[in-house]
């Protein structure tokens, strides 16, 4: 974790990730042609991301964060707004720019077993992203295997390079799948959710490689969870989404002793207090549903559940970004 991640000191940086803007929706139609509308699955996300930080995008499940995690990995075209990287827009770039793009930005998903092709072989599998790439030369290529596997800690590669993924541990699928993304050595790695299919006990150990790994390696990572108490440890910043939006951003130790959206205290409270019949934490804690992507509430896409809505304000009017503490953003009506 880097001391210099709060963005005042880093004004002056170039970002290495700059979105401006984003929206990525999904057109929904019914039998095909009949439009019914679209799923604002990312409605208006802006954000820097600067090299070697760590950052952890936060929510509920639907909230988004996949969709803006495959939009900034080139996966989705963005519907609006744009993602630079490194100074380059990533709306200009054609079919070769794209991929080189995409051998910038590593990607480990949730499920490991279905990120892997099944009749490849572990040695196949991390070939494979080098020959896209032109890395020529079957001892370069063998060489980089064996390097990545043994910084996954799958120790002696010759034990894993000819096994089938089905032939492994879920850990041992998630190593692989880290493996590949980081083998063509990218500037950001996307994490999105990636422990959470895996039994509890490998957790911790995955969690910990890939921060190991991003500490070396001084790499951005972006990690996305639906569990604030996997943050804590890992993350310099923390983002906080809501319904397509990032509602809260600030360090993590600052949005975790001083959280401002009450839609961050609401997660917070849920984590302190896991006993259901606690009056007191419940009253923090949102009732309802996730809302719908296809037509999200008026105004403050929170305030259907929000403890703290004001009527004839917060139902009609969009809030913006306030900054009720230094470098501490929340979109809330109660700071104006
Ligand atoms: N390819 C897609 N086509 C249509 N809708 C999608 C697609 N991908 C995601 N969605 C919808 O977008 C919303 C956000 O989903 P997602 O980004 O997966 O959220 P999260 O990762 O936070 O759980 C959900 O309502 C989901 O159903
Ligand atoms: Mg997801």
């Amino acid at each position: 974790m880097s001391a210099s991640a709060t963005p005042a000191n880093r004004a002056a940086e170039q970002p290495l990730v700059d979105v401006r803007e984003l929206r990525t929706w999904f057109e929904l139609r019914q039998w095909g042609f009949l439009k019914l509308g679209s799923v604002k699955a990312v409605d208006g996300v802006s954000f820097s991301l600067y090299r070697g930080e760590s950052v952890a995008f936060v929510g509920e499940s639907g909230c988004g964060k996949s969709s803006l995690a495959r939009t900034l990995l080139g996966l989705h075209r963005p519907t609006e707004g744009d993602v630079v990287f490194e100074g380059e827009s990533m709306s200009r770039l054609g079919r070769r720019g794209m991929r080189d793009y995409r051998a910038r930005v590593g990607y480990v998903q949730q499920d490991p077993f279905g990120a892997l092709a099944p009749f490849m072989d572990v040695r196949r599998i991390l070939a494979e992203p080098l020959k896209v790439q032109g890395v020529r030369g079957r001892a370069e290529r063998e060489r980089r295997i064996r390097d990545v596997l043994e910084e996954v800690r799958l120790s002696p590669a010759d034990d894993y390079l000819r096994k089938f993924p089905h032939m492994l541990s879920g850990g041992q699928q998630q190593r692989v799948v880290i493996a590949r993304a980081l083998i063509l050595e990218p500037s950001l790695l996307i994490a999105d959710e990636p422990v959470s299919m895996l039994d509890a006990s490998v957790r911790v150990e995955i969690l910990d490689l890939l921060y190991r790994i991003q500490q070396k390696r001084e790499l951005t990572l972006a990690f996305i969870t639906h569990d604030l108490s996997t943050v804590r440890h890992f993350a310099d910043r923390i983002f906080v989404m809501y319904a397509g939006r990032v509602v809260e951003t600030a360090t993590v130790t600052e949005l975790l002793d001083h959280p401002q959206h009450p839609y961050t205290r609401a997660l917070l409270a849920a984590l302190a207090d896991p006993d259901p019949d606690n009056a007191l934490a419940m009253r923090e804690v949102p009732g309802g549903e996730a809302p719908s992507l296809l037509n999200p509430p008026s105004g403050c896409r929170f305030h259907p559940r929000c403890p703290r809505h004001m009527p004839g304000v917060c139902d009609v009017d969009d809030p913006g970004n306030f900054e009720p503490r230094p470098d501490h953003l929340s979109a809330c009506w109660l700071h104006r």
